[in-house]
């Protein structure tokens, strides 16, 4: 026993200890701003979040839409950065919008029309435009995180709609799961193209309209 327990110290002391340092590591606590569409230029460059075509769609979104869409307040970014350095690691982009109360949107909400006959047709919502967390990042909870900080941006500040609404690929299977899990209703559906889709024609494809309430 003594020689085994002395053989193994000696290769222990021997052994060369790598540690090996994750560089996408979970976690971390995110730095949360606002998008600089004059500044922000080169953290968008490198911003990739996967190959299928929704992916493509938020890429594109952030990359060649978004710095514009600020200028011209058609719709407001906020980038999550690496804590210790400027690597975009997600982002989403929100606006405000004006929701028909469909019957299908009531029903789901336990929502009566006879609580006010006639009136509350429409609901203000804020709308989530785009959202992702860049491909070598997913799966680590940073959406959480992004989805947290959206909540908690709209409970605490001036603007304070009842519900976040958005629309997302039934083929994205991902994104459904994701929203799904935090509580999003699908309450309806449509059907449309998606631009980076490269089949000719594009294909049909259907698309869920989900909703969350975040206060009465
Ligand atoms: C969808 C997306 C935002 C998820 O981001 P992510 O960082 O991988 O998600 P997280 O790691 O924060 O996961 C959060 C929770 O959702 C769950 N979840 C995520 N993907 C899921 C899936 N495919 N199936 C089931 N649950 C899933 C996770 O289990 C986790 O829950 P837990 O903490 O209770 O275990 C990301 O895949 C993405 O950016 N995709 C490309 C763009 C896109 O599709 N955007 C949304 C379109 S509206």
């Amino acid at each position: 026993m003594r020689r085994r327990a002395a053989s193994g110290f000696q290769v222990k002391e021997r052994m060369t200890v790598t540690t090996k340092v994750d560089p996408h590591p979970r976690g971390l606590k995110l730095r949360a701003r606002a998008l600089d569409p004059e500044k922000d230029g080169y953290l968008l460059v490198a911003a990739k979040f996967g190959d299928a075509p929704w992916d493509l769609e938020v890429e594109e979104h952030l990359r060649l839409k978004a710095r514009d869409f600020e200028r011209r307040h058609v719709c407001f970014t906020t980038i999550f950065l690496h804590p210790d350095r400027d690597e975009l690691i997600g982002f989403y982009s929100l606006n405000s919008h004006t929701l028909e109360l469909t019957d299908k949107f009531r029903q789901e909400f336990e929502m009566s029309k006879r609580q006010a006959p006639g009136l509350n047709l429409e609901v203000e919502v804020c709308y989530v435009v785009a959202f992702g967390v860049k491909v070598d990042w997913k799966d680590k909870g940073y959406a959480k995180q992004m989805y947290a900080h959206l909540v908690a941006a709209l409970v605490n500040g001036e603007w304070r709609p009842p519900f976040v609404y958005l629309k997302v690929w039934r083929d994205n299977s991902d994104g459904a799961w994701f929203w799904d899990h935090m509580e999003f209703q699908n309450f309806d559906e449509e059907t449309d193209t998606l631009s980076t889709d490269h089949e000719k024609p594009k294909p049909q494809r259907v698309r869920l309209l989900m909703a969350a309430r975040i206060r009465d």
